[in-house]
């Protein structure tokens, strides 16, 4: 059984929780996620990891209450227990066994949409401890749904705010948020990374090819159980078959076949998508 030390609203039907784990917190690594199950009639869900404390022995995760486990998730307080927490699973992100000097000479830009800035904190963190300020763009619907602005703002170097209905900062997507700031501004980035749903990492990819920068995409929105059986999680990444769960989640964008990926989620039965989703919307 797995405390919840700390319970926070984040904004409607998004909270935020700490879990006592520390054999989870010791290993966790910026990309990686856990796979929770909330009680013996649970399914797994898996969920990025938002934060961890080595110290405190635990782990923050960040749930939008969407589908039936989610919200009975949700709706736990401090006190209550989780029955399963299991983790951390998949690759941590290139950089983090990537020679350091290497990775200092990158300007990179972050783009997380809605609970994509959940996934995105412990990586901006990670270049901040290392001494690396990068820029981070988060988006959402509207101003209420942006969520870890301050705690984004305490490790990067620049946080630009976008939302569809223009109530906070950028009035638009977050593409045109990057057009604004690649082409008008002519900030110069050599690295993206993009998390969030998947319509928006395919756009995003769309708009880095065009402008030659490499950038990395995080399906985890396509994950069900997390556990490499399903198959959900099965996408096309060059000529290759790979699964998100196994060999990702973290993958090189351009060569990710978002329109089959989308298809495939687009088969699943309502519960079935909202836990594939998991909240990333
Ligand atoms: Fe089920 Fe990857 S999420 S196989």
């Amino acid at each position: 059984m797995y405390k919840i030390v700390e319970k926070k609203d984040l904004a409607p039907n998004i909270v935020s929780m700490d879990i006592l784990a520390p054999r989870v917190a010791n290993s966790a690594q910026p990309g990686q996620f856990v796979i929770v199950i909330v009680d013996e009639a649970g399914e797994r869900i898996p969920l990025t990891i938002c934060n961890y404390d080595k110290e405190k022995g635990t782990v923050n995760i960040v749930i939008q209450a969407m589908g039936s486990s989610t919200k009975k998730i949700a709706a736990l307080n401090e006190g209550d227990y989780l029955k399963d927490f299991v983790g951390p699973l998949g690759r941590p992100s290139d950089y983090v066994n990537a020679d350091i000097e290497e990775v200092k000479k990158q300007r990179v830009l972050f783009v997380a949409g809605g609970v994509g800035a959940a996934p995105v904190y412990p990586q901006a963190r990670w270049f901040h401890e290392h001494g690396i300020g990068v820029d981070v763009i988060i988006g959402a619907k509207t101003k209420e749904l942006i969520i870890l602005e301050d705690e984004m703002r305490e490790v990067a170097a620049n946080v630009y705010i976008a939302t569809d209905d223009g109530s906070y900062g950028f009035n638009g997507m977050v593409t045109g948020l990057m057009e604004e700031l690649i082409v008008n501004q002519g900030k110069e980035y050599d690295l993206v990374v993009a998390i969030g749903p998947m319509i928006m990492m395919k756009f995003v990819c769309l708009l880095t090819k065009k402008l030659g920068i490499k950038t990395i995409v995080s399906l985890n929105p396509i994950m069900v159980d997390g556990t490499g059986m399903c198959g959900a999680c099965r996408v096309t990444v060059g000529n290759e078959t790979k699964f998100a769960c196994v060999d990702g989640p973290e993958f090189d964008g351009h060569l990710v076949d978002f329109d089959e990926a989308l298809k495939r989620l687009a088969q699943y039965r309502e519960e079935e998508l909202e836990l594939a989703k998991r909240g990333e919307e």
